[in-house]
């Protein structure tokens, strides 16, 4: 298929890109670079041995996106864009609501406009909010503690009302749970602009001696050391999940959501120890005072991927951390 992919040189983007050309799939990228770089495009060239079409415009920008349909004959659309950082948006609210929904929005008009049927949405398991129960399923209550992840069900919302209202209409929303890792070659990894707010990107800082060490929010959590539980997922995992979901939504109709994330949780501890222990490095950490909003366990049951896409993370936690640590060194 012509996939088109918003914000294909992103983190989790740009790995879709690579395992969508592996499938066989010719990709369309475009991009504004707000949280990415250029360089991905070489680098996803570097390992596919084949380039995406790519146009540096912004999801607002209707003139430039209907350009795209009108030079592609897309027959799907997996839409990465948006703002994510989920601090920066309990401080700029309106910037977060205007860029992600009004995007979506221009989006959908041109698919709408063009006969593009096919959606995979970029969704997130920020929309359960403080989860009652783990593992979560997807049809655990929804709703949020932040406007990013307000977006992000304001979006999922949208998308199941349209998918009612038009029976043509498919539509996947993919949750990711907490994806890391990056890809084995070593060339596309996490790379955020600015200071990250993610756990595992702060590890590689510590570990690398760009900041003197870790804080570590809070061990007073009812879990097993005191830390948060979190379902870490490998970015690869996660990019074949889209593949997989691609086929799933080439053939049904409506919205389904659907968790990835690998069913298991480990805590912030279980996490730094691994890394230490895989990649030989020591972790500076200090335990600080509990993060404002953290929920103590958050993990998937990801029985429904597997169900509907015959899909299931594979990679270990001992993978993730190696790959993650590997990608920052290849870029110095
Ligand atoms: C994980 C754990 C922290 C940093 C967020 C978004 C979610 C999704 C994934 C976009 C928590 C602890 C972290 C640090 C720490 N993003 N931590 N020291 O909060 O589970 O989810 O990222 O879709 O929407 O909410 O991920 O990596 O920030 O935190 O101790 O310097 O690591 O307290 O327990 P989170 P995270």
């Amino acid at each position: 298929m012509n996939v088109l992919v918003s914000g294909g040189t992103g983190f989790i983007g740009s790995h879709t890109v690579v395992e969508l050309m592996a499938g066989g799939h010719n990709v369309i990228i475009f991009d504004n670079f707000y949280n990415s770089k250029r360089d991905v495009l070489d680098k996803i060239y570097r390992i596919s041995g084949r380039r995406p079409v790519f146009y540096e415009c912004d999801m607002r920008d209707e003139d430039a996106l209907r350009r795209i349909f009108v030079e592609n004959d897309i027959d799907a659309v997996i839409h990465f864009a948006g703002y994510k950082a989920v601090y920066e948006s309990v401080e700029k609210p309106l910037m977060y609501y205007e860029n992600n929904l009004g995007g979506t929005f221009v989006l959908l008009r041109l698919m709408k406009e063009f006969g593009v049927s096919r959606l995979i949405f970029s969704s997130s398991a920020t929309v359960y909010g403080i989860p009652e129960h783990c593992p979560v399923k997807e049809d655990a209550p929804l709703y949020c503690l932040n406007p990013y992840g307000r977006t992000k069900l304001m979006i999922e919302d949208i998308l199941r009302d349209v998918a009612a209202a038009d029976s043509s209409f498919s539509v996947v929303l993919l949750r990711y749970f907490n994806p890391v890792g990056a890809h084995p070659s070593g060339l596309l990894r996490e790379d955020p602009n600015g200071i990250p707010n993610n756990l595992m990107p702060r590890v590689i800082q510590a570990a690398k001696g760009q900041i003197p060490r870790l804080s570590v929010f809070g061990d007073d959590y009812d879990t097993r050391d005191g830390t948060c539980i979190r379902d870490y997922i490998h970015v690869v995992d996660l990019a074949k999940g889209h593949v997989a979901a691609l086929d799933y939504v080439a053939d049904s109709t409506g919205a389904v959501a659907v968790n990835l994330g690998t069913g298991n949780g480990y805590t912030v501890l279980e996490l730094i120890n691994t890394f230490m222990n895989v990649n030989h490095v020591n972790v500076p950490y200090e335990i600080v005072g509990r993060r404002e909003g953290d929920s103590p366990s958050v993990y998937a049951d990801a029985a429904l991927a597997k169900e509907l896409f015959g899909w299931e993370a594979k990679l270990t936690l001992e993978d993730m951390v190696r790959d993650a640590l590997r990608g920052a060194e290849a870029d110095g």
